[in-house]
This record gives structure tokens, C-alpha cells and sequence, in this order.
């Protein structure tokens, strides 16, 4: 008996974009049964040509399934998403020299994931003009013992691999800044003539924390959220009260937003994400686009040869994100947290900072930026190391921190033993062991002292 089993699948995200996945398995009734498998990704266009050029078959429906864009694409984003992407465009379009600094650096993101093949390949290369410097009898011991050309030529078609995400990543990121491939391949052109090579490392960072926040792999990493998770369920409200009046959060230096995911999944928040980093909002925007649970696979390690146990755990690969993103319930609002949210004072009842402090250029102005955007009575719940980047205009230690803290006006408070044990005597700051690397089987550990705590504005 003739049998089609047809799984049609009509998301509606965009009104631009009609993409239709359509697998059909035809059975004749012959017992000769022939088999046709047809695999369709395509838009509109090449739909109608499939179907004007399909010949007539008589078929019985055993089954459809309907998949809801909610499980397939991008959900419609919510009222608040709609705006903020409405001024984030609107921002990025003027002419002054700010919004001209925005696009700038967004069009720098989008030349590094654009070569990411090509600067990863260069690297290579390098490394396969050193491997001629060894002596030849060195090299036949190498290449009969453990085959260090395939090991070099395996990694190159992985390379490329990598370079298909990146690729990916730039379409949608094309697709939501609304920018022309004509604008990024001009100034492509014009950087590579000026000799401003795409920044190889800046995407490696940022499809690193694929890893750190949306893979299985990266959930030893993320063992720091517990702490701030159970500080938030002893200062925050009951449900029932978060539910009808959400509490607002902020978690600036978001990365690629897994925190605020984790957060929202408690109910009764409302989370904005913010980031500075336009690798990792890039990044973040591909996500964003593309939720759905293992979706995505890529080879984060092969970058660097250093610290494995196996090279087989070098070149293994990664599935992303390990849980579908519900991508109306977080907003991510991209700038300078010390400007992005200048008309924003009073407004949020709790700020989390995971990982950030220490990247502030100017920490005063962080721990102002804090204060003032939170409500009165709102609560600050830091987590994180004090690793100082490169030229900062003030550099100060745990002790003084609190100090300053408490100075512009909060209250340092209890937290639970999640938060790991007592950092100094009399002083409400407790630290976990906390790692930041990505590479959970690697023969190193990017690991620190990770110092937690909670303070009221009083
Ligand atoms: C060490 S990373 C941590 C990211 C994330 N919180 C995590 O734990 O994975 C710090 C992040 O802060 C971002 N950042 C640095 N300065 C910033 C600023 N002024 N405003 C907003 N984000 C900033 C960086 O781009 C980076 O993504």
C-alpha cells in the first residue's frame, strides 16, 4: 500500500523568510518497493518549483505532525523585545559618533566570524611549517607512532567545519541588524587593505562559551549559578507574589545570557541581560534564532594543542545549546553597562554579577552604575574572581570592595552555605572553588577563588 508520511513544518517568525522542511518517504505498493527520500530546506521560490515539478502520486496519509514554530524557530518576541530591538537598530543607524563606534565594532565582529576559517587555517599553517623543521628521522618516528601529518591534515577539515557555524552565525546576524552583505564585504575589503586582520581570538572566545553556558559540557562551569540561584529564593518574594508583579533582574556582562536563562526558569522574574562584547552578542543573536535543543555541533578545542589528554578529546565535538532557549522570556540589552542604562534609575530589584566586576575599566564606575539602577531596598548578588584586565584606572582588593560598597550605601547580608565558606572573619563574603575554561577534560584548571555576595541599598 502506498504510504506518505509527511512532516510539514510551518513556522511563521519571520514575514520575510518562508522555510519550509518537508520529508516525504513514498512506498509503491509494488513489491519491488522503491523508495524516494526527499529532504527539502528552502524558500519560497524553490518550494513552488519542487511542487510545480513533483509528479502526481496517489498516496493514504498515515500520520502528520504539526510542529509549532515554538518547537522549530524563533517564537514571536515579546512586546519589550519588539522595542529594544526597534532601538537598538534606530541606535545603530545614526550618524553620530557613538552609534558610528557601535556599528564599527559590530562590523569587526562580523569580519572575525567571517574569516573565522581562513585565520584559523593561517595558524595552522603555521604550525605545519614548524613540524618541517624536524629532522626527518624524528618526523618517521612521529608520523608511525601516532600520525601527526593526519592529526595536522584532520584538524584543517575541521577548520572548515567550525568555519560553517561561523558562517551561519553571520547570516543571522546579517539578517537581525538588518545590515547588507555589501556594507560588511566594503568594509571587509577595507580593513584587510588597511591590514586589520579579522580577530581570530575574540571568536574563539565567543564560540568558547557555547560551551561555558549552553552545552552539557559546560555545567561543571556553571556550578557557581547554585549560589546565587538559593540567594535569590531567600530574598526574593514567595511565587505567588513574584508571579503577579514580577521581580525585575539585571545581569550585566552576560556573556551568552545562560544565567538569566536559569533565572527566568524560576518564574516570577523578568530578566535583562546586558553585554558589551559585539563576539558575543553575535553569538548570542545566533542562538536566539536557532533555540532549539542540539541544534548546533562544533569543535571548540582545535584551536590550541595544549593541555590534552587524548587528541581525540581535542578534536571532539561539542552540541549546542543542551536545553531549547525560550527566547521571549530574556532580553538582552547590548552597550555599556554604564551608559546602556543611564535612564534606568531605581528600576531594578535585583542586579547579579557573575563574572564581571573585575573587567570594569573604571570599578567606581560599575559599583555607581549598581546602585543608582537599583531600587531602593534592591539587592546586589556578586559572584565572581578579582582578575584585573589590562588598564584599569583602579585596581581594588576584596577588603576595599566592601568598603567602597558599603560607603555609597549597602548593607552586606547573610548567605546560605551554598555560597561555600566564610572568606574573612566578620565579613559576609563567601567564596566556592569556581572554574572558567570550557575544556572539562583538559590536563589544566582555570579555577578560582570565586567570591559571593549579597548587599541591600539601603
Ligand atoms: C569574564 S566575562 C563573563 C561572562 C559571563 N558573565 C559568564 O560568567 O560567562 C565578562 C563579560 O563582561 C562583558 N563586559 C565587559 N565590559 C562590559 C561593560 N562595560 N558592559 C557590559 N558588558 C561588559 C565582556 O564582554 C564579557 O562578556
Amino acid at each position: 500500500m502506498p504510504v506518505l508520511s509527511c512532516i510539514f513544518c510551518l513556522p511563521y517568525n519571520s514575514m520575510r523568510v518562508f522555510l519550509l522542511i518537508l520529508w516525504c518517504w513514498v512506498c509503491s505498493s509494488s513489491s519491488s518497493s522503491t523508495y524516494k527520500n526527499l529532504a527539502l530546506a528552502s524558500s519560497h521560490n524553490s518550494v513552488d518549483s519542487f511542487l510545480s515539478d513533483a509528479k502526481p502520486v496517489t498516496v493514504v496519509v498515515t500520520r502528520i505532525t504539526v510542529l509549532t514554530a515554538q518547537d522549530l524557530i524563533t517564537p514571536d518576541q515579546s512586546e519589550r523585545h519588539r522595542k529594544e530591538k526597534k532601538r537598538l537598530l534606530e541606535q545603530l543607524n545614526k550618524n553620530d559618533k557613538s552609534s558610528r563606534n557601535s556599528r564599527n565594532r559590530l562590523l569587526k565582529a562580523l569580519h572575525g566570524f567571517s574569516r573565522c576559517g581562513e585565520r584559523n587555517l593561517a595558524e595552522l599553517k603555521r604550525w605545519k611549517s614548524h613540524y618541517g623543521h624536524v629532522p626527518r628521522h624524528q618526523k618517521k618516528v612521529l608520523e608511525q607512532a601516532v600520525r601527526y601529518s593526519e592529526k595536522l591534515n584532520i584538524n584543517e577539515q575541521l577548520i572548515w567545519k567550525n568555519h560553517q557555524l561561523c558562517e551561519e552565525i553571520v547570516r543571522a546576524a546579517l539578517d537581525f541588524y538588518d545590515i547588507t552583505s555589501n556594507e560588511l564585504e566594503g568594509f571587509i575589503h577595507e580593513s584587510e587593505a588597511k591590514s586589520e586582520p579579522a580577530d581570530r581570538i575574540s571568536v574563539s572566545q565567543a564560540l568558547k562559551h557555547y560551551v561555558r553556558d549552553w552545552s552539557g559540557e559546560g555545567a561543571h562551569e556553571r556550578k557557581t549559578f547554585s549560589c546565587i540561584l538559593n540567594t535569590l529564593a531567600v530574598y526574593a518574594p514567595p511565587l505567588e507574589q513574584r508571579i503577579s508583579n514580577p521581580l525585575r533582574v539585571l545581569i550585566p556582562g552576560a556573556g551568552l545570557g545562560r544565567l538569566g536563562f536559569n533565572i527566568t526558569a524560576l518564574d516570577g522574574y523578568e530578566v535583562t541581560t546586558n553585554e558589551w562584547s559585539m563576539f558575543m552578542n553575535v553569538a548570542y543573536r545566533f542562538l536566539e534564532s536557532r533555540p532549539n535543543a542540539g541544534q548546533h555541533v562544533f569543535y571548540p578545542f582545535i584551536d590550541s594543542w595544549s593541555h590534552h589528554a587524548t587528541t581525540a578529546d581535542l578534536q571532539r565535538n561539542v552540541t549546542f545549546p543542551d536545553q531549547r532557549l525560550d527566547t521571549s522570556s530574556v532580553l538582552l540589552v547590548e552597550g555599556d553597562f554604564t551608559t546602556a542604562f543611564q535612564g534606568s534609575r531605581d528600576s531594578f530589584d535585583f542586579i547579579v554579577t557573575h563574572f564581571f566586576i573585575d573587567t570594569a575599566r573604571n570599578l567606581m564606575s560599575y559599583l555607581e552604575t549598581i546602585h543608582t539602577t537599583l531600587r531602593k531596598g534592591g539587592y546586589w548578588i556578586n559572584s565572581g574572581p578579582l582578575l584585573y584586565g589590562s588598564g584599569p584606572w583602579v585596581q581594588l582588593s576584596l577588603d576595599e570592595i566592601i568598603a567602597v560598597s558599603e560607603h555609597l550605601g549597602f548593607e552586606f547580608l547573610e548567605m546560605g552555605p551554598t555560597c561555600g565558606e566564610s572568606t574573612f572573619p566578620g565579613k559576609k563574603v563567601r567564596w566556592i572553588a569556581g572554574i572558567y575554561g570550557s575544556n572539562e577534560r583538559a590536563l589544566n584548571i582555570n579555577g578560582y577563588r570565586v567570591q559571593s555576595w549579597v548587599a541591600r541599598k539601603k
